[in-house]
């Protein structure tokens, strides 16, 4: 019998442990040439904001060795449009629905929260207070332990399945915001969003992007992205969705032992969009041949005592 890849994140029950990232998948539409969103344990759509927005001027993206640097801007068709023209269609695919929502004050976010609510085919709401593209909101909720708590607490008073708190590795010491999204009564965690980045061409003594920073995903932020879930396992006790620079079943596996219940796959998405049906594939061969027969049984699994601080 092939292993279970069936797991639990406090109530969230995912048939696999592989999440498509935000802002790397679209609503899904985008993938459907390429791979049924169904595949996937459960899908994550771009962030939503209140009122639509556009974006950053072009280019927006600037590949580095093994990564890449993003500066989108949130563009996104706003909660309107993305309830009217984008969510009947990701109902219909038959896995778990994360809603990622940004907001430039915290009403907004709890408004959004209170429609959604109301939105029996949304599984859960993803916070981004992470995002490092925006001038207002996103990540300025995200590297101050109160301003989380604060807000993760007013969205908690609306909303009433599951939260997960997106964190930013932008920090001195995650596991402090970690805990105040746990105080403010977040469900689970999402970490790593992006590492602040810049890209230069030294010869017209420019930033490649044209808002200077972006941040940093893909594999070169593996180790990086490890580290802070390992740490903030350790620290909490809420489910973790480990992600960053995740490209191969290696890689969720790796995430799984340093603490994580489940994964997303973001970046690789760009490079193999169909990576989701290797993982899942590699990930029954290599649990099958270690004996394990239950993908949970991973979790938490790296041994401290050989680990140096
Ligand atoms: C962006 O849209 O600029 C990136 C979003 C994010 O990192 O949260």
């Amino acid at each position: 019998m092939p292993p279970s890849l069936a797991v639990r994140l406090g109530s969230l029950e995912a048939k696999n442990p592989i999440f498509s990232a935000s802002g790397t998948f679209g609503y899904g539409e985008e993938m459907e040439a390429f791979v049924d969103p169904g595949v996937y344990g459960g899908i994550i759509g771009k962030s939503i904001s209140q009122l639509p927005r556009g974006g950053n001027p072009i280019p927006r993206v600037a590949e580095t060795p093994a990564g890449m640097l993003n500066s989108i801007g949130l563009q996104n068709p706003g909660f309107e449009g993305f309830m009217k023209d984008y969510l009947p269609r990701m109902r219909d695919y038959g896995t778990v629905l994360v809603v990622n929502l940004v907001g430039d004050t915290i009403d907004e976010y709890v408004e959004m929260a209170r429609r959604l609510n109301e939105e029996e085919a949304v599984d859960a709401i993803e916070l981004n207070i992470s995002c490092p593209n925006c001038p207002e909101g996103g990540m300025e909720f995200g590297i101050d332990p109160r301003a989380t708590e604060i807000l993760v607490g007013k969205v908690r008073e609306v909303y009433k399945r599951p939260i997960l708190a997106k964190l930013t590795p932008n920090v001195t010491d995650i596991c402090s915001i970690a805990s105040a999204a746990e105080q403010g009564g977040a469900d689970i965690l999402a970490l790593v969003n992006t590492y602040l980045g810049i890209a230069v061409d030294w010869r017209a003594r420019k930033t490649i992007l044209p808002g200077v920073t972006g941040g940093m995903s893909g594999p070169a932020i593996k180790p990086l992205a490890l580290r802070a879930v390992w740490s903030v396992a350790r620290s909490s006790s809420l489910p973790i969705l480990g992600m960053g620079g995740i490209s191969s079943a290696d890689d969720v596996l790796e995430f799984m032992a340093a603490g994580a219940s489940a994964v997303q796959i973001g970046t690789i998405q760009f490079v193999r969009p169909k990576a989701v049906l290797e993982i899942l594939s590699d990930l029954e061969r290599y649990l099958s041949e270690m004996g394990v027969t239950d993908i949970s049984e991973m979790v938490g699994t790296l041994h401290s005592d050989f680990v140096v601080r």
